[in-house]
């Protein structure tokens, strides 16, 4: 029987299978709640039933809440009435799980008084990544299955656990490797007519009995170090304690109150647009869902150095074997010692075993012969950034390659169209740029050419994915989308520290921010000397003059700052450069509160957004924010520069703008006519 669109009731030999069909992923939107409802309700007294099925048709088990429904008010059926008439049910209700049992998916599954899954199930709270909590009783009744140590662990981190340990840890009762359906009626079928009580997963206390208090502030230490700015997961360690230390019904209430708070704040309307943001960007509008894609077995990567090494382990990493060419066997040597060093520093923290490790080191095989590309599918230069080195070396490659082999380019800035004229093929030229260190960097900027043809583009975005990258499609200017904007707020940056504020204030309002670390530190990560010439320094350049000192950045042990290991400590010999520098570029020098040092360094990167938007070299605002969350350590729970703006309201980005262009004069502060043109329509960036 169908009791809505996306639910269907079936008896079959005295049980009620409840089948959820809500493609993609099952999510719990308005339909599925109120038919689940309606079916339980439907066969609650129904003396034929003696047992309850909930399945999912389709890919998966619920993912969750329909996200689509966050921001307006949820209609009826909310989760927790669904959830209390199921505690209600006198008769054993039971969830069959495959795919995904996420939020308030597996909260549903919670609600039953079994879970059967199939092996490779997962289960797991992430509502944390969407800045809220598992505001469905989910904090309330995973520590009672699974004791309150490992519900914190998963509902702070928001990973999903696998079947087996799911089921090592109580929170399923049954493990299946096939024909979950047969399976989970089987046992609803057994549990309809045994005279076990089926106790509801809100009466089991027995695991909350045998808590270390400690547990609480070891978690919190946790967050402190690795979700430095985030809100939700200090609230989610809040309901859990209310688990241990209240009644279900006071934990349930306080769980509810402290949801509601967070789904008011600023920083979960960030995450849940940055969900949909992410998810969008690897959609390419004017592509044909038919383009074909070519085909990837085998991948060349010329260079060994740290970029090279790190794009072939990304192969490597997911069994693609790799050929990588280096120009002395000095360098090759040393490229592929890197590697295997990489890969037995993570085998001795445990991450993957030796073996693992030693087969990943195996898939990549050195060479000092371009030719020997001749076999690979896709092949990435990350030669260092020398237009004439690129050209020759794709040229080079235009008689030793397959025909329908993709030629990518790791360039950071140069021109790729340039790059491709080189060629005879510039239809299967491409841009991949990996950010550093990139076996670890999840962002890809895939760079399209005027050529690149559209099955190279739609082959390369979906290879990304299959590399476990983030890409974000984008067209050819310097610096493309992420340097690009970069380089505004270091130009200020900069400003700020030639009139004299200290740099170590700078970073500390980026850092307070949200950033990782400011620019000045994110400099001596990077290295100072990129790029820089001894021959053509300039020396009321505050970069050239400490890189004319040997000042290199972390590497050479000082740059911005002298370093006691990581430690960045103040130097004075750098205050003095600064200062000199300051002096011989004619600059005056004045103090600048925090607010300012924000607005100087994060408005001009709003502005040239604005003008990547106006130019088309991203598509969508959205894409802007993907690259700065995972290329540039934007904090996600602000978005990134574009929503920032959006929330900010682009009427006050503009005043604030002008503001700087009048005291200025300088027209680096003129607001871009898109972001004018957007504001006057009262829009916001999309
Ligand atoms: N609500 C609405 N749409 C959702 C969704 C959700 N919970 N989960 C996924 N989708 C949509 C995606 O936006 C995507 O749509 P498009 O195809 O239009 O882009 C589609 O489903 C497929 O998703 P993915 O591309 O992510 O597919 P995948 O196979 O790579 O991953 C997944 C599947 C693991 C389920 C992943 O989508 C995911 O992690 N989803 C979110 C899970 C989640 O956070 N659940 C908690 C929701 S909040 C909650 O439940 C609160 C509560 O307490 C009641």
């Amino acid at each position: 029987m169908k009791i809505t669109d996306a639910v269907l009731l079936e008896i079959k030999d005295s049980v009620a299978l409840i089948t959820i069909e809500n493609p993609p992923v099952n999510a719990l939107s308005h339909n599925v709640r109120f038919g689940v409802k309606k079916a339980i309700e439907l066969v609650m007294a129904d003396e034929s039933v003696s047992s309850i099925v909930i399945y999912c048709s389709g890919r998966t088990f619920c993912a969750g809440a329909d996200i689509k429904e966050f921001g307006a008010p949820m209609q009826e059926p909310v989760h927790s009435q669904l959830h209390d008439l199921m505690d209600s049910v006198n008769k054993p209700i039971i969830a069959g799980i495959h795919g995904t049992a996420l939020g308030g998916g597996l909260e549903l599954a919670l609600s039953c008084h079994y879970r059967v899954a199939i092996s490779t199930a997962k289960l797991g709270l992430p509502e944390v990544q969407l800045g809220i909590l598992p505001g469905a009783g989910g904090t309330q009744r995973l520590p009672r299955l699974v004791g309150p140590k490992k519900a914190l662990d998963m509902v702070v981190s928001g990973m999903p656990i696998g079947a087996k340990e799911a089921l090592d840890y109580g929170l399923i009762d049954k493990l299946v490797d096939s024909d979950l359906l047969a399976a989970v009626m089987l046992f609803a079928r057994e549990k309809g007519v045994s005279n076990n009580d089926h106790i509801r997963v809100r009466d089991r206390d027995e695991k909350l009995r045998l808590v270390e208090q400690s547990i609480f502030s070891d978690a919190r230490k946790v967050i402190s170090r690795r979700a430095r700015g985030f809100t939700a997961p200090e609230y989610n360690i809040r309901c859990i304690e209310a688990a241990v230390h209240k009644p279900f019904d006071e934990g349930i209430s306080i769980e509810s109150d402290l949801v509601m708070e967070l789904m008011k704040g600023d920083q979960a309307r960030a995450q849940q647009y940055f969900f949909f943001a992410e998810r969008q960007a690897s959609k390419i509008e004017g592509l044909s869902k038919g383009t074909k894609h070519r085909p990837i077995f085998k991948v060349g990567v010329i260079g060994g150095g740290l970029m090279g090494g790190g794009i072939s382990m990304n192969m490597a990493n997911v069994n693609i074997p790799v050929t990588m060419i280096e120009t002395s066997e000095k360098a090759l040597e040393q490229g592929l010692k890197t590697i295997r060093n990489n890969y037995e520093s993570t085998a001795s923290k445990g991450r993957i075993s030796f073996d693992i490790a030693k087969q990943r080191y195996e898939l990549i095989k050195g060479s000092l012969d371009l030719g020997d590309l001749n076999d690979c599918d896709l092949i990435i230069e990350a030669v260092f950034e020398e237009m004439s080195v690129k050209k020759d070396i794709f040229s080079r490659l235009d008689s030793i390659l397959k025909q329908d082999a993709i030629l990518a380019s790791n360039t950071s800035a140069l021109n790729l169209n340039e790059i491709a004229s080189a060629t005879t093929r510039p239809q299967s030229v491409i841009g991949l740029h990996f950010f550093s260190p990139a076996n670890v960097m999840k962002l890809l900027e895939v760079v399209r050419g005027e050529k690149t043809s559209d099955d190279v583009i739609a082959t390369c975005m979906s290879f990304a994915k299959r590399i476990n990258k983030v890409p974000v499609l984008v067209g050819v200017c310097p610096g493309f989308v992420g340097n690009r904007i970069l380089h505004y707020r270091q130009i200020q940056a900069n400003q700020l520290a030639l009139e004299g504020v200290p740099i170590e204030q700078i970073d500390r309002v980026l850092y307070e921010f949200g950033f990782p670390m400011g620019p000045f530190q994110m400099g001596d990560l990077a290295g100072l000397d990129l790029g820089w010439k001894a021959d053509s320094s300039n020396s009321s350049d505050i970069r050239d003059r400490l890189c004319e000192l040997g000042r290199f950045g972390q590497k050479s042990g000082n740059g911005f700052y002298d370093y006691e290991g990581r430690m960045p400590i103040h130097s004075d010999i750098v205050s003095e450069v600064i200062k000199d520098c300051g002096r011989l570029q004619g600059i005056e020098r004045r103090d600048s509160s925090d607010n300012e040092i924000l607005d100087r360094c994060l408005l001009p990167m709003i502005n040239e957004g604005a003008k990547i938007l106006e130019e088309g070299i991203a598509s969508r605002a959205s894409d802007i924010d993907v690259v700065y969350v995972y290329g540039y350590g934007w904090p996600r729970y602000r978005g990134g520069p574009m929503h920032y703006a959006n929330c900010l309201g682009l009427k006050k980005v503009i005043a604030k703008l002008q503001h700087y262009r009048e005291n200025t004069g300088d027209d680096f502060w003129t607001p871009c006519q898109f972001l004018v043109d957007l504001a006057d329509s009262q829009s916001l960036f999309t």
